[in-house]
């Protein structure tokens, strides 16, 4: 697994912002937008393109489109959902596939309650939507389910990661070769004793979303 933590003075403004408590909701979400999209730009420097020419207005040029089939973005369901616009700015041509997991709040265990994704996901790049990388299981659990079924490989683009989250992810594939990247726009400290990134940002969903 390559873990790439995005060093740009953007992103550490904007992640910073974040992090604030005075932030409120709608800040919140346009911050974490523009983030994704910095963050985009990184995760997707291996995206497959096709050779293609167009012509400008004096002469035929060489290029390149993105090439078929479509990478699939999975948000993970109810956070990664305010990281789905700031990526498909980036990806017009991908798809959207859903995942919902939960975290079972005393186990921090992994739940899958909703699915929404291509039963064949043969030849495709996949980009995991979570702004959270904090024990790592949700994240650990999707990457598992979108290999099973046959994704070419997954990107996981996080807002924060936690080094246990990092590691757990490490761990659950050690040894499998199958290509998984992890772009974070920073890695804290550690993880409180409820699971929660320290110092973080507190719960996505919650100052994306307010508390519901
Ligand atoms: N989920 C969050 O929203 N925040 C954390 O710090 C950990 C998990």
């Amino acid at each position: 697994m390559d873990t790439l933590v995005v060093d740009h003075p953007l992103v550490a403004h904007k992640l910073t912002a974040l992090r604030d408590e005075r932030t409120d909701s709608p800040t919140f979400r346009r911050l974490t937008d523009e983030l994704v999209t910095l963050l985009a730009y990184e995760a997707t420097r291996d995206v497959r393109v096709t050779d293609i020419t167009v012509n400008t207005p004096l002469a035929p040029a060489r290029g390149v489109r993105l090439a078929r089939p479509s990478p699939l973005v999975v948000p993970i369901l109810r956070a990664g959902l305010g990281m789905l616009d700031g990526m498909t700015r980036l990806l017009p041509t991908a798809e959207v596939g859903f995942l919902g997991m939960i975290r079972d709040e005393s186990t921090l265990k992994a739940q899958t309650y909703a699915t929404r994704l291509p039963d064949d996901l043969s030849g495709r790049q996949c980009y995991v939507l979570d702004p959270m990388l904090a024990t790592g299981g949700t994240l650990a659990a999707a990457i598992k389910y979108l290999f099973e079924r046959g994704a070419d490989d997954v990107t996981a683009v996080c807002l924060l990661a936690a080094p246990e989250g990092l590691a757990r992810v490490e761990e659950e594939f050690k040894g499998t070769d199958l290509p998984i990247r992890v772009v974070t726009a920073a890695v804290d400290e550690r993880l409180n004793e409820h699971g929660y990134i320290v110092p973080g940002l507190g719960d996505a969903g919650d100052r994306l979303y307010g508390v519901v």
